[in-house]
This record gives structure tokens, C-alpha cells and sequence, in this order.
């Protein structure tokens, strides 16, 4: 449904996407035939989602600016090969090959959007301290030990700073049952142990991350 709304979209507004894509700065990495593949493709279509800088609108879908390249080829080759299921991103990543999907994650990580502000304190606090701590009494280790002090990631795990919170609500949720299929064994444990209010207090802060 909202495909096929895209897609009527797409002419409407390829005028608009041809001058955002102008815009796009020249990048410090050599690919760049590579580079305009990307464009090209996010300007078909990622960006009726995404967003034209990842910057996703919607809170419906995950914001990909300034995550690592490396984490959305994979996350992509995955949703192809269906290890991570998705009926929304499986027919979105079929015809990509490899070489696509590493361009589409270096254009990407290249950009930059910035952080959301904290409805709620207190629960941002709750939040703060779970990333940051864990929970002692659960067993649940800090969300910092992996994903660093600033959910900034590293190109083996992806960032979470800014991410929309619905999102991350989300992940966690889908860890939790499973329903995240792909390389879930370790967000599986850490998302078993979280309640309620720490998913949406932890959600909550690392929103308000830059
Ligand atoms: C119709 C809307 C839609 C379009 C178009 C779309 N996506 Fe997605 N994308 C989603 C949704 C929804 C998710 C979350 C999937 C889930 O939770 O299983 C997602 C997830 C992703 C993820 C995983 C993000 C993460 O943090 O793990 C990547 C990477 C991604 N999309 C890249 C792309 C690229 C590249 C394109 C263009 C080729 C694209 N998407 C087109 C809706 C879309
Ligand atoms: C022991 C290391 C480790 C810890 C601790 C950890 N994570 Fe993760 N997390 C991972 C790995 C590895 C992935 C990547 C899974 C994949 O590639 O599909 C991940 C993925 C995620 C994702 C999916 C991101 C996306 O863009 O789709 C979310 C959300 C997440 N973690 C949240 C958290 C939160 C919140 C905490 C703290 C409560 C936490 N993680 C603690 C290792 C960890």
C-alpha cells in the first residue's frame, strides 16, 4: 500500500529528489561511480521511507543517517537472503548486489541529522541509567559496553544515537521473541531481560543521542 502510493509519488516529486541529490557533498571515499549508483538508487526509491539523508521522517521507519556502511550492507544482504525477515525491506533489497548495497551503506554513514529532544525527563534519566549501567539486579550489562558511551557503534555494531525511539522499541520487541532473525543471539539475551519501562526509558535517551 504505501509502495504503490510511493510509487505515484515518485514522479510528482523527482524534481525535488534530482535537486536534494544535487546537493550532496562530494565524499572523501574514491568510489565515485559507486557513489551515484547510490544516489540513483535512494532517489528511486529508499528515500520514499528513509528519507533523501536517511534522515527518515517517520518514526515508522529507522533512520540510517550515520550508520556504519559496513552494518547496512549487511543488514541489507541479510533482508535478501531473508535471514532478516521483513516484507517490507525483502522486495526493497532483492535486486541489489553487493557492490550496491556497500555504496548504499557509505552514502549512508555519510549523513549527518541530529538528536531528538527528551519528552521526559525522568524517564530520560531511567533511560540514562540503564545505557549507561545496566541493571545490577537483573543482570542486564550497560547497552554502553557494546555500542560505546554515545550509541555511536562500531562497524560491527550498528549505531543507535538519534534513532527514532518507536524503532528501537521495535528491535528490542522483535529480539525478544525472536522475530529478528538475523545474528539475534546476543540482543535476544539483553532484550529478554529488559521491562517495560526500561524499553521505553532506554528508547527515550538514546533518541536524545548525537
Ligand atoms: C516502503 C518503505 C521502505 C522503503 C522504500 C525502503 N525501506 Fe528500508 N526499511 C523499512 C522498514 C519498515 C524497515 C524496518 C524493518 C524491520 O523492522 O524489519 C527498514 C529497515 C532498513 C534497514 C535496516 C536498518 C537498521 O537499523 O537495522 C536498512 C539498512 C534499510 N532499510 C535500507 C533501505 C534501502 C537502502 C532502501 C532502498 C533500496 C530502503 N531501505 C527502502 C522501510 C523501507
Ligand atoms: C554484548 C554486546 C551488546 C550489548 C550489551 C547490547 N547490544 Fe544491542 N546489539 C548488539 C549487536 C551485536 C547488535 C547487532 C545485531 C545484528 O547485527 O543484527 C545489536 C543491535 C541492537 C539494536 C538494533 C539496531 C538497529 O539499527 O536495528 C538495538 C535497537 C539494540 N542493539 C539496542 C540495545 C540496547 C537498548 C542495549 C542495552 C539495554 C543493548 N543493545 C546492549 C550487541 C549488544
Amino acid at each position: 500500500m504505501i509502495v504503490k502510493k510511493g510509487v505515484v509519488m515518485i514522479r510528482t516529486v523527482v524534481r525535488f529528489a534530482a535537486l536534494g541529490l544535487m546537493a550532496v557533498s562530494a565524499s572523501s571515499w574514491s568510489g565515485e561511480a559507486e557513489l551515484k549508483r547510490a544516489e540513483e538508487i535512494v532517489g528511486g526509491r529508499c528515500f520514499l521511507c528513509h528519507g533523501l539523508n536517511g534522515e527518515s521522517a517517520s518514526a515508522v521507519f529507522p533512520r540510517l543517517a550515520g550508520q556504519h556502511a559496513d552494518y547496512i550492507a549487511r543488514q541489507l544482504s541479510d533482508f535478501k537472503s531473508g535471514k532478516r525477515s521483513s516484507d517490507t525491506m525483502k522486495p526493497q533489497a532483492e535486486d541489489l548486489t553487493p557492490a550496491e548495497m556497500k555504496a548504499l551503506g557509505e552514502y549512508f554513514q555519510s549523513k549527518v541529522v541530529g538528536p531528538r529532544r527528551a519528552r521526559d525527563q525522568e524517564l530520560l534519566a531511567v533511560g540514562r541509567y540503564v545505557f549507561t549501567r545496566g541493571n545490577e539486579f537483573s543482570g542486564l550489562p550497560a547497552c554502553s559496553t557494546c555500542h560505546g558511551a554515545q550509541g555511536l557503534g562500531t562497524p560491527q555494531l550498528p549505531r543507535l544515537a538519534g534513532q527514532h525511539p518507536r524503532y528501537i522499541e521495535d528491535q528490542l520487541k522483535q529480539f525478544n521473541k525472536r522475530e529478528r532473525t538475523n545474528d539475534n543471539a546476543v540482543m535476544h539475551t539483553i532484550a529478554s531481560k529488559l521491562s517495560e519501562l526500561e524499553t521505553h526509558a532506554v528508547a527515550e535517551y538514546i533518541a536524545t543521542l548525537d
